[in-house]
């Protein structure tokens, strides 16, 4: 874990849009300083498994980061976070809109205090624009980026996808501006403020089908299986077609459950191949050469019958036999695979993508794992930090504080929630 060797990172995120974005970090060598509310990420205590133990929401998000607790409501508190933005490289939030301008800390207060920091954001909607001042979440972030107008079938309701693309999504393009700006401000010494939209990363996410909508202005889709005609207007939901230059679909395989499916790409280059194998089985011998489907414009034309006969050729064979049928002749595929078909797959298991972890509250554990491989800076992950872990650790040794001065901070309350007023 040497790439970010030496940068720290006051990470004040909660939830998952921020917390993965500095995992990240984390994993790569950042030393992130996870900075909560004396009551802790709201997370640690949401859809709880264990009585008492930080739940599965919270450790997945925050593993190999240090927990201080402060009370920024608190002066003192304020006076330990002005500290800590003088040791750190990067500052990182997502809370509402104007959460940290209500309590006294606007990026220009922020840049006066440590001019080489970077400080990052996240807003559902940015800090310009009608709708700046919403709070939003993942699947807020999906309906007003394109995604969910996009994803489903013509005569069903929007659908939001399984992937986070609103909070992940807009995490991982909050590392890519963060890391940007560090490399500007080690060659300037000049900070820079750095701000993801959640809105903004799902349509960058949903750039195809922004591709279409223009398209739509002078063709219909050719390679759609739903209708579509010349300035119909939206982009319609298009279930599991390809979406891209070569037809592809979900093939129904046995024993037909709710996971028994291969996705199957029928890329040109292939067509001969993939249709001598499946033709003759399904009672078309000369499947490659039938006026039907014999050109890319035909096969876009009838792509139902193409669907129709590979779901036909499928009803003999599992997701798994019909990838090893199609794989050797070339064929791009891919079985549906179940969260349970990816805890137990050898292949995932061999690239340290679902990680067994112990934790003091909660026993052993698994996480997904560090999907960006470096090879001289290898990730090892680490559980996450119990709440105000490391509170004494960083005022410590991050800040140079004596005991003297950690006490007297306590006994003003700088860590701890202020007692809750008689009803
Ligand atoms: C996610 C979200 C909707 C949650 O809303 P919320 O639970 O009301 O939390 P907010 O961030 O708006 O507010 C946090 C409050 O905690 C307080 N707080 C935060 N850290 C604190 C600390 N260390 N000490 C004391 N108070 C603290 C803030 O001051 C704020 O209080 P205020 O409302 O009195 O100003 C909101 O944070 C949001 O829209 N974030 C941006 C978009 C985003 O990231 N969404 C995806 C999340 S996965």
């Amino acid at each position: 874990m040497e790439a970010l060797k030496g940068v720290r990172i006051l990470d004040m995120t909660h939830v998952q849009a921020g917390p993965t974005c500095s995992q990240l970090l984390a994993w790569m060598g950042a030393d992130v300083i996870k900075f909560e509310p004396p009551q802790g990420d709201a997370t640690r205590g949401q859809l709880r498994d264990v009585p008492n133990a930080d739940s599965l929401y919270f450790t997945m998000l925050n593993c190999n980061k240090r927990s201080i607790t402060v009370n920024m409501k608190s002066n003192e508190g304020k006076l330990v976070f002005v500290d800590l933005l003088k040791t750190c490289d990067i500052m990182m939030e997502n809370f509402g809109p104007g959460v940290l301008e209500r309590l006294g800390f606007t990026w220009e207060k922020i840049h006066e205090i440590n001019p080489k920091i970077v400080v990052g954001s996240i807003k559902g909607f940015g800090s310009s624009g009608p709708y700046s001042d919403f709070k939003a979440y993942e699947n807020v972030a999906q309906a007003m980026g394109g995604a969910m107008s996009t994803t489903g079938v013509p005569d069903g309701p929007p659908f939001v996808t399984g992937a986070q693309i609103g909070d992940s999504g807009t995490g991982l393009h909050l590392a890519i501006g963060l890391l940007a700006a560090l490399h500007q401000a080690n060659r300037t010494g000049q900070g820079q403020y750095v701000e993801v939209a959640m809105m903004d990363g799902v349509m960058n996410l949903c750039r195809v089908k922004f591709r279409d909508h223009q398209r739509l202005t002078r063709q219909s889709l050719a390679e759609f299986s739903v209708p579509t005609y010349q300035n119909m207007g939206d982009v319609p939901r298009a279930g599991n077609d390809s979406g891209g230059g070569q037809l592809g679909n979900a093939i129904h395989c046995k024993p037909h459950g709710a996971n028994d499916w291969l996705y199957v790409v029928v890329q040109e280059a292939v067509w001969a191949d993939l249709a001598a194998r499946i033709g003759p089985d399904v009672g078309v011998p000369d499947l490659a050469t039938d006026p039907r489907v014999a050109t890319i414009a035909e096969r876009r034309k009838n792509q139902s019958l193409v669907w129709t006969l590979l779901n036909k050729f499928a009803e003999k064979y599992t997701k798994r036999e019909l990838m090893a049928i199609l794989n050797p002749i070339d064929v791009p595929c891919g079985p549906i695979m179940s969260t349970t078909d990816l805890a137990t797959d050898e292949h995932v298991k061999g690239r340290d993508m679902w990680v067994e972890l112990d934790h003091p509250q909660r026993g052993k554990w698994f996480n997904v794992g560090m999907p960006i491989k470096l090879s001289a800076s290898p990730a090892k992950i680490e559980r996450s930090p119990l709440l105000g872990e490391h509170t004494d650790d960083v005022l410590k040794n991050v800040l140079g504080y004596d005991d003297a001065k950690i006490a007297s901070l306590k006994g003003a309350g700088a860590f701890s929630a202020p007692p809750k007023k008689a009803a």
